[in-house]
């Protein structure tokens, strides 16, 4: 698919269909993951891959009964190590970079599944501490997101979008920015 097509595709689902991942589309979406650009290169993730029903069973539980998670073949639980990135960086890289590293390489798993015909959803809305227990997480590793993954069931539904002018502003915050002007300054 073409690329912005892609993004354009992508959506959040919430609904799977009771069909196995290949194991080579997982491969791919994660060997995807690790793509993505970190920090000082640190590469501070762990990826947990559940297939186990009870832990997805419990992961959903810790998200605050979105039970669709437990619904979903294959959930990766992108984490990161924060002391990896603290490293390098200290706070920064503890509290800042780390939780970026984690986003983009979760946006990379959303993004690749699309690619490969299925459905995923990034939900962040969990307690830190209970998945932290059922995953056995070291203190040092923060779950970033909880992302089930599988044959979509549903369409995934079209929110609206803000239109972009109004979150465009043209060279200091306030300077509403029409497309011209952006053109324009492109090409100066
Ligand atoms: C930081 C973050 C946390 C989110 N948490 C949840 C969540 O807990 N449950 C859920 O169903 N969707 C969650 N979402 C998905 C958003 O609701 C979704 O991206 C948004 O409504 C736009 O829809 P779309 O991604 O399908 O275009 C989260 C997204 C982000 C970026």
């Amino acid at each position: 698919m073409e690329f912005s097509e892609l993004v354009r595709k992508r959506g959040m689902v919430r609904s799977f269909k009771d069909m196995q991942v290949e194991h080579e589309k997982l491969v791919k979406i994660l060997s995807n993951a690790v793509r993505a650009p970190s920090a000082g290169h640190l590469q501070p993730w762990e990826f947990i891959v559940v297939k186990d029903d009870g832990v997805k069973r419990s992961l959903a539980e810790a998200a605050l009964k979105q039970m669709f998670i437990a619904e979903a073949p294959v959930v990766i639980v992108t984490c990161v190590d924060t002391e990896r990135s603290a490293s390098r960086y200290g706070d920064r890289g503890r509290r800042f970079y780390s939780i970026i590293d984690g986003a983009y390489a979760s946006l990379l798993i959303l993004l690749t599944a699309r690619d490969l015909g299925l459905g995923a959803c990034f939900v962040g809305a969990y307690r830190d501490e209970e998945v932290a227990r059922i995953l056995e997480l070291p203190r040092h590793v923060k779950p970033i997101g909880i992302i089930p993954i599988g044959y979509p069931a549903e369409k995934p539904p079209r929110y609206e979008r803000i239109p972009m002018e109004q979150l465009v502003h043209l060279n200091r915050y306030g300077n509403r920015a029409r497309l011209e002007d952006l053109v324009k300054e492109e090409n100066r």
